[in-house]
Parts: C-alpha cells; structure tokens; sequence
C-alpha cells in the first residue's frame, strides 16, 4: 500500500487501539500507518470491494483533516484520492481535447452505508449501482470525459497545490470535501460522493489555470524566497493592477464592489488571521480606523476560537490568507459565517477553501508563493487592504486629500521598492556581523510596528535564530532590560506622527551602550548618528512605509539564514499551508 498523506487524524488513538484489539501490529506511532492498516483491515474483511469502496470506508472511519492518495498493488494501475478539510486536486493532460469541460458526480444508489468497524465478516456490500447525479446514465457520463479522437492517453497528477503540478498540464479539478476520485485501469477518472446533499453542485469543473511555468522556476535566484522577494516590484503592481486608476485616482475593487453599501454601515471591522496575514491586518489597521471611521478589531485566528468572540449580524470579518487553507483562518471564517456576519476573503489562491467560502473578497494576485516564508504575498495583502480603505471612504470629501496621497504613494511604490533591494550586499555584509548570535531584537512604533513583528517572524521561521518584534512604547515595560552592548537590535525609525517617540527609544537603548542596526529614511541625519550601521530606505507616506521597511528585514532573514547554512524555502517544523488546527 502507497499513501500519500497531509494533514491530521484526530482520532487515530481509538483507531489505533481497535485495529491493535484485532491484532494488527504498528511499526510507528504515526497516523499515516492507521491509515493503511484501517484499509488492510477493512480488505480483510470485504476482499470483493473495489478499491473505490474500501477508501469509502475508510475515510468514514476517520476525523480530522485530511488529503489522501492511494495505491496498491492489489489494485495494479489504479489511484484513488479524496480529501477534508485539506486541499486536492487533479491534473489532466492529455494530448487531444477533452469531450468535456465537467466532470460528473456520481452517487451511491442505496444509502451509503459505513461499515461497523466491530463488524465480522459479512460481506454485504455497501453501495448499489453508482449512479450519477442528474440522472446521466453511467456509460454516458464518464465516456464523455475521455479526450476526443483516436488518442486517448492521459495522465494524471494529485497535488494539494497547482504549483507543484503546472510543468505538466494546466487543467486541474479542485474536489471538494469527501469527494473520492478514483482512476480506474483503463484509465477514465470517476468523481464519487457518498451522501448526496442539497448543496451539491453535480459535477467537478476543469479549470485552467492561469500561472505561467516560469512563474514557479527559481531562474537565477538560489531559492524561492530570494526570487520572491526580488519580485515585489512587479508584485505589487499586478496586485493593483485594473484596481487603480491613478489619473482619475479612483479605486474599484470588483469583488467586493456590490457590498461596499452594507460594509459602510456596518457595526466593525474584524481582521482575523495566522502568521504573516495576521502582520498584514497590524499594518493596515490604523488606516482603515482612519479611513473607514469604523472601530477595528485585530485577531489570531486561533485566539479568536479559544475566546468564542461574539460575534454579530452587522459584522463585517476579514479572513486573510495566502493559501486560503490555513485551518485556523478557515474554521475563524466558518464560526463567523454562521453568525451571520458578512465574510471577505482576502487570499492569494483562486478557488480556495476561503475564497469559495467567502461571500466576497479580494484575490491580492501576487503570483504563486513557494518560499515556506511569506514575502510577497505580505506587501500585496497590505496593498490590497489598503486599496479596500481607499475604495470605502470614497464619498468622504475630507479624506480626499489623504486618499490622494496615498493613491500618488501607492504609484511610486514599485520604483521605491527597486530602490530599497539595491541594499542588498549591504544588508548580506551586515547579515554576517548577526548570523552567529542568539538573539535579533527588532523595534519600532506606529505603522512601523508591523514590519517589527514580521521581521522577527521571517527571522525565526527561516534562521532559527530567536528574534522579537518590539512596540518601542513598551521598551520601558520589560524589553529595556535585555539592552546592553551585547544584544543584536535592528531599530526602525521613520520620519512619521511617533518619530520624536522613536527618537526617544532609540536613545534609551544607546544610553545602555545598545548599538543599533538603524532603517531609516534616507540622508535623514539625526537618527543616523546613533546607529552601528544604517540602511536608508526612500520616504513614502506613513501607511505605505511599512512595505519599504519590511524589505530590508526580509533580506536580513535570507542572508542569516543562508550564511548558517539553513533551508530557506523548506525551514524545519513549518509548512506553507498549515491545514491542520
Ligand atoms: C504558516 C506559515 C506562515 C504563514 C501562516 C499563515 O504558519 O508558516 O508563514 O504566515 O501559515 O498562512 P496563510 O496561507 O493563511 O497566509
């Protein structure tokens, strides 16, 4: 038995224990082995179901999210997959077209039916005849998914993401929850759901995808994450792309256009997501208090469960998201959605979970994101939600001249990034003065807090190394003690409402000999003279320079992390999109 496994099994304890009860013997004490023993159990016991109908079986059996792909030699030439709550779907190539565009679903006659696992050995079969939805006959709905014409070679690809599949073919199908694919020997692929449901769509769409081969190749760069963040000056621009009208300095978002109404007179705001998603909603925060007038509020996905917010029909909650799978953001998006609450997804992955379950939302195309480490997807998110303050304080005459100002700022911004990533062998020269220390204190204040706590992110998550993001107005809380002429400090200080505060910081850390690595705007003097090394970054206004800042600190985090030797793209212990809670 071949399994190709992602996700979690929750109950693979009471699994476990029934399957050692029968006297099966485990070699791990994973829960991908519970899997492929539930389905020699289950074969054991029906050597008559198809390969179909034992996977049925078993993923009836399991809780938890989950995406599978089996094999097994005693089935020769057959896959079967099937997925909840994690990500899958299926590449097709094939030389000629296909007959169609949709690919049928097709049910089990009889009631399903699950097999008791303390059952003996019965052989009653669970499922009827398969029928397929819409009353298509059998032959009828899969031949017609064969390519036209005399070849009728065709390959398949099971991936959790398009990127991993698009070198061989841009046609995929996203299943959807429980759906059971199986490929069968003469190679026609067949859709099954157990339960029919009156939500159910009857058939699975091939999709093409829109992402270029190049899109998802390192080309020069030595990995992901470097090209990535080499990247944001075009990123950022396709991310406004059709968005912005920079003459007219209009704003028009179109997925979220038709509830702009409902969203201005709504009770708050609520951003709520993991990681660098969660940075992204700090950084923009203080603009949409500003712009929407509205109260904000801020929250980790998985806080935000564990306190059983409450949660109102004149909510309107922002599920951020780069995959548009993160568990945590998802089950947030689900709590929320049945209280009535408006959902907007904001993701960078067409055809999502979050994006499918939103009612409307913003895709921050930043292009296919492979670096475990968030980069690009993060200045696109800002952007996108800065776009979304932009559009909805549109009728306010007195914003004009801040919205103005910042549409002009969002403008100059690709240039400013180029800008900023010619720091690059400088930032590499002062990445080898760090590489060996334990600790990288990062701080700031205001709009600059955000670049803080994403800076500390990316600098644990690629480099191992322990790092902090600091709000400088709590320095003289606890943080000052760690100050001393030892301790490694990158501190940010733009010329913005909480310079003079920052200045402030500053000279409390130098007072206790701290030597701080400053990013600041350039030729700007006066906080210069305190720094060990500076990087100057160009001046933007106060809600954009977060983009610029954080770059800089995206780069120190590559070159520790080159410079100890670590994996960039695959840092140990983390995955790009964490399905499980
Ligand atoms: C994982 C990644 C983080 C990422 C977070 C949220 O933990 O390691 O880098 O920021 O998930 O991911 P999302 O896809 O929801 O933005």
């Amino acid at each position: 038995m071949w399994i190709s496994f992602a996700g979690i099994i929750t109950n693979y304890k009471d699994v476990k224990q029934f399957l050692v009860q029968k006297g099966h013997k485990f070699r791990s004490d994973t829960d991908t082995e519970i899997i492929a023993k539930l389905i020699k159990h289950i074969h054991g016991l029906h050597p008559n179901y198809s390969f179909r109908e034992l996977v049925e079986q078993v993923i009836q059996q399991l809780e938890g999210a989950f995406a599978l792909c089996f094999k097994s030699m005693h089935f020769p030439g057959e896959v079967v997959a099937t997925r909840r709550g994690s990500p899958l779907l299926v590449g097709i190539k094939t030389k000629t077209k296909l007959a169609t565009d949709h690919i049928p679903i097709l049910y089990s006659k009889d009631s399903p039916e699950k097999v008791e696992l303390k059952d003996t050995q019965s052989d009653h079969r669970p499922h009827g005849h398969e029928i397929p939805a819409h009353g298509l006959a059998r032959s009828q709905s899969t031949s017609e998914f064969l390519p036209q014409g005399d070849n009728k070679e065709v390959e398949y690809f099971f991936a959790s993401d398009a990127s991993a599949i698009i070198e061989h073919t841009d046609r995929v199908i996203y299943l959807l929850d429980d759906d059971v694919a199986s490929v069968e020997k003469e190679g026609v692929l067949k859709i099954h759901r157990l339960k029919r449901t009156l939500e159910d769509t009857h058939a699975r769409e091939i999709t093409t995808l829109k992402m270029e081969i190049q899109q998802i190749m390192k080309g020069n760069f030595s990995s992901f994450m470097q090209k990535e963040i080499f990247e944001q000056p075009e990123s950022v621009v396709t991310t406004m792309r059709g968005r912005i009208n920079f003459d007219s300095e209009t704003v028009v978002l179109g997925g979220i256009k038709d509830y702009i109404g409902e969203i201005r007179r709504c009770r708050r705001l609520l951003l709520i997501a993991c990681g660098t998603s969660y940075n992204s909603a700090i950084a923009t925060r203080q603009l949409l208090e500003e712009l929407t007038e509205l109260p904000v509020m801020v929250d980790l996905a998985s806080d935000f469960l564990d306190r059983n917010t409450p949660i109102f029909r004149d909510d309107v909650c922002f599920f951020i998201s780069q995959s548009g799978e993160t568990a945590d953001t998802l089950m947030a998006l689900r709590y929320c959605k049945q209280r009535g609450a408006l959902i907007v997804g904001i993701t960078n992955t067409v055809g999502s979970s979050i994006c499918r379950e939103s009612h409307c939302g913003v895709h921050i195309n930043a292009g296919p994101e492979i670096g475990v480490a968030s980069t690009k997807a993060y200045t696109s998110q800002i952007i996108s939600l800065v776009m979304f303050a932009l559009m909805v304080s549109e009728d306010r005459i007195s914003a004009q001249p801040r919205r103005s100002e910042i549409i002009q700022g969002l403008r100059n911004l690709p240039d400013q990034i180029k800008e900023v990533l010619e720091l690059d062998s400088k930032i590499q020269e002062i990445s080898k003065k760090v590489f060996e220390k334990k600790s990288l204190l990062v701080l700031g204040r205001g709009y600059n807090y955000a670049t803080c706590l994403e800076g500390a992110l990316k600098i644990k998550e690629i480099t191992y190394m322990h790092s902090e993001g600091i709000l400088a107005g709590e320095l003289k809380h606890g943080p000052l003690a760690l100050v001393d002429k030892g301790m490694p400090i990158i501190m940010i200080c733009t010329r913005d409402n909480v310079f003079v505060k920052c200045m402030n910081a500053l000279q409390q850390v130098t007072a206790r000999e701290g030597r701080p690595i400053l990013i600041c705007h350039k030729n700007d003097q006066e906080p210069q003279k305190y720094g060990s090394s500076v990087l100057e970054v160009p001046k933007t206004v106060d809600c954009l320079q977060g983009i610029l800042t954080v770059i800089p600190l995206q780069l120190v985090s590559y070159h520790v992390a080159v410079l100890k030797g670590c994996n960039v793209d695959c840092p140990r212990n983390l995955a790009k999109s964490v399905t499980v809670e």
